[in-house]
């Protein structure tokens, strides 16, 4: 499917322009500048399909893209979070629309939460773990960037995020280590997505 037919659909800066629950949804969760946009990139091997930027806060909505032509399942990029520039109602504003689309998606069938191989879980993500338990989403974590680290600290940083989730309901207990820009983990990537939205 990853080869075939992938299309922006539409950006929804407000829940009242959330499209149709027509089919499942992946949605890419994360810290600003994470690398939502660039994994959802090579993982549809397409440039430019979500937009990425070195300035963090680039994406503000919820962006879905359709996935197969008959329609088969949407990614969803979604805004980043823990930006220290972010102004007040910024934040406010993400928790709301974050919040109300996980609760209220019934759609979704997993979140992929990136965590930055160099830094590991930060008081940031626990906050975002906390709301995907919560609200039940179930969710996996998915690490970045795997090509600024060497292979020893991506194995520690992998145990120490593995050890932060073994008690979260919620939490998928496999990591996957990723690298756009190399091309690392992206084919199990791939299958983890397929076997979401077809379970
Ligand atoms: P927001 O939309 O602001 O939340 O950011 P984002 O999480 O979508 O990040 P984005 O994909 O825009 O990437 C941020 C920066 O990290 C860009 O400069 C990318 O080129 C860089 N980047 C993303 N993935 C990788 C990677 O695997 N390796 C390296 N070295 N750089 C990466
Ligand atoms: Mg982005």
């Amino acid at each position: 499917v990853f080869a075939g037919p992938i299309a922006f659909l539409k950006s929804a800066p407000d829940l009242k322009f959330l499209p149709d629950m027509a089919v499942n949804e992946v949605a890419f969760a994360g810290r600003s500048n994470v690398g939502k946009s660039s994994l959802l990139n090579a993982l549809t091997n397409r440039n430019g399909l979500a937009r990425t930027s070195n300035t963090p806060g680039r994406t503000q909505e919820l962006n879905f893209f359709d996935v197969g032509d008959p329609l088969r399942f949407r990614l969803v990029d979604m805004p980043g979070y823990g930006y220290a520039r972010a102004p007040k109602d910024m934040v406010r504003k993400w928790r709301f629309l974050v919040n109300d689309y996980l609760r209220g998606r019934a759609k979704l069938k997993r979140t992929l939460v990136l965590i930055d191989s160099r830094h590991g879980i930060k008081d940031v993500d626990t906050d975002i773990l906390d709301m995907l338990d919560a609200a039940a989403v179930s969710y996996r974590i998915v690490l970045t960037k795997a090509d600024k680290v060497k292979a020893s600290h991506l194995a520690e940083v992998k145990q120490a995020v593995a050890e932060a989730i073994r008690k979260r309901p919620a939490a998928h207990p496999d990591i996957i280590a990723t690298s756009s820009e190399k091309g690392m983990g992206l084919p199990e990537l791939r299958a983890a997505v397929l076997e979401s939205v077809t379970q």
